[in-house]
């Protein structure tokens, strides 16, 4: 692991920033990570302060998408402790990602340590409200000045970190969807179930049509046959059939949720019965209509538990719950914040503690 150089801000702009007002991702912590690749390794591993970087448009990334990124977060618990959430099971995906895009793998102890002295550095930027955490974003990029479409040679890593409340302007309240209409996200051997640039470029025309029709999200089906649930683009999707729980099985073309499996763990732990298989939107809607479909929720690490209250499909709106949150979304909710601000025993091994110095040691 090569050595970190750690260069500070001379003044905290935390002091600045409207903790009770923050809309996603829209204010930056004091520091940031960096990491270049060049000569065949990752080096000059650095913290520096949050700030622009610099270079031309004929970086590869800006034509070709050459690009991985993780969503992670870090709660409060105490003056002294800080929880990153399953932060190796993040490392895990983010070298699936690379694999997948061409970009070389990254070390975990190079991770770890770069989050750990961020968060130590900024632990002030953590909100301490319950609902509120620091959102964690590692990026790759392929930084070479080169307009052939093909694998850079150099790549860039960040980890930025930004204060956040909810995902979504609904908060903890349920959101609606509509299916994905003529638009696909992703297809088997394609890159749907890895976290690159270029799949969320694609879905923002379908999410805009899908706002102007009065939906939060788009709900993916299968690009093939147009008939099997996939994600919902910035979560995986549950429905609570008939007294069990049904997730779309990972297919190749899901993102294989960190969220997801932590429901799909706490559900086994709880002797919630629970499903991983293909589920058609057929299926879903006979069960709407039919009073069957007892809770609808999408899990994610922005959106953590986010109930659904209303599917449009090829014309057909089903409500769920009559706009109330369902008892096994709550249980979920309840249960995973709990372990991640460590208010509840974590049985599962799930946070990784960062003990920090006291806030007037952290910068202020
Ligand atoms: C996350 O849940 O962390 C994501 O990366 C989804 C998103 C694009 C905000």
């Amino acid at each position: 692991m090569k050595s970190l150089e750690i260069h500070t801000v001379e003044s905290s702009r935390v002091s600045q920033t409207d903790f009770d007002n923050l809309e996603f991702g829209r204010v930056f912590s004091d520091h940031m990570f960096e990491m270049e690749y060049r000569d065949g390794e990752w080096q000059n591993p650095k913290i520096i302060p949050y700030g622009p970087i610099s270079f031309t448009p004929a970086l590869n990334v800006f034509h070709y998408g050459q690009a991985v990124f993780e969503g992670m977060k870090a709660y409060f618990v105490d003056e002294e402790t800080i929880h990153l959430f399953r932060p190796r099971d993040h490392h895990n995906r983010l070298n699936f990602s690379c694999r997948r895009i061409c970009i070389p793998e990254t070390g975990y102890d190079q991770f770890i340590q770069a989050l750990e002295t961020l968060l130590r550095l900024d632990a002030r930027w953590v909100p301490e409200k319950k609902g509120r955490s620091l959102y964690v974003r590692p990026v790759i990029f392929a930084s070479e000045e080169y307009l052939a479409a093909k694998a850079s040679r150099f790549y860039r890593f960040y980890i930025i970190t930004s204060p956040v409340g909810a995902y979504y302007s609904e908060g903890f309240n349920p959101v609606s969807l509509t299916t994905s209409g003529k638009y696909v996200r992703a297809v088997r051997g394609g890159t749907g179930e890895v976290k690159t640039a270029g799949n969320y470029a694609a879905s923002f025309l379908p999410a805009q049509k899908a706002q102007e029709e009065g939906f939060t999200q788009v709900l993916w089906l299968d690009a093939v046959e147009g008939r099997y649930v996939e994600e919902v683009g910035t979560m995986n999707i549950f429905f609570k059939i008939d007294d069990k729980l049904v997730t779309p099985k990972l297919s190749g073309s899901v993102l294989n949720g960190i969220t997801r499996r932590s429901v799909i763990e706490l559900a086994n732990h709880e002797g919630i019965p629970i499903e991983e298989r293909r589920i058609s939107i057929d299926e879903v809607m006979e069960a709407g209509r039919e009073d069957r479909l007892e809770e609808v929720f999408g899990s994610g690490t922005a959106a953590v538990i986010s109930p659904v209250d209303r599917i449009h499909h090829e014309g057909e709106v089903i409500d769920i719950g009559q706009g109330t949150i369902g008892p096994i979304a709550k249980k979920m909710f309840d249960t995973i914040t709990g372990i991640q601000y460590g208010e509840l025993d974590d049985p599962f091994g799930w946070t990784h503690p960062v003990k920090v110095k006291s806030p007037e040691e952290s910068l202020s």
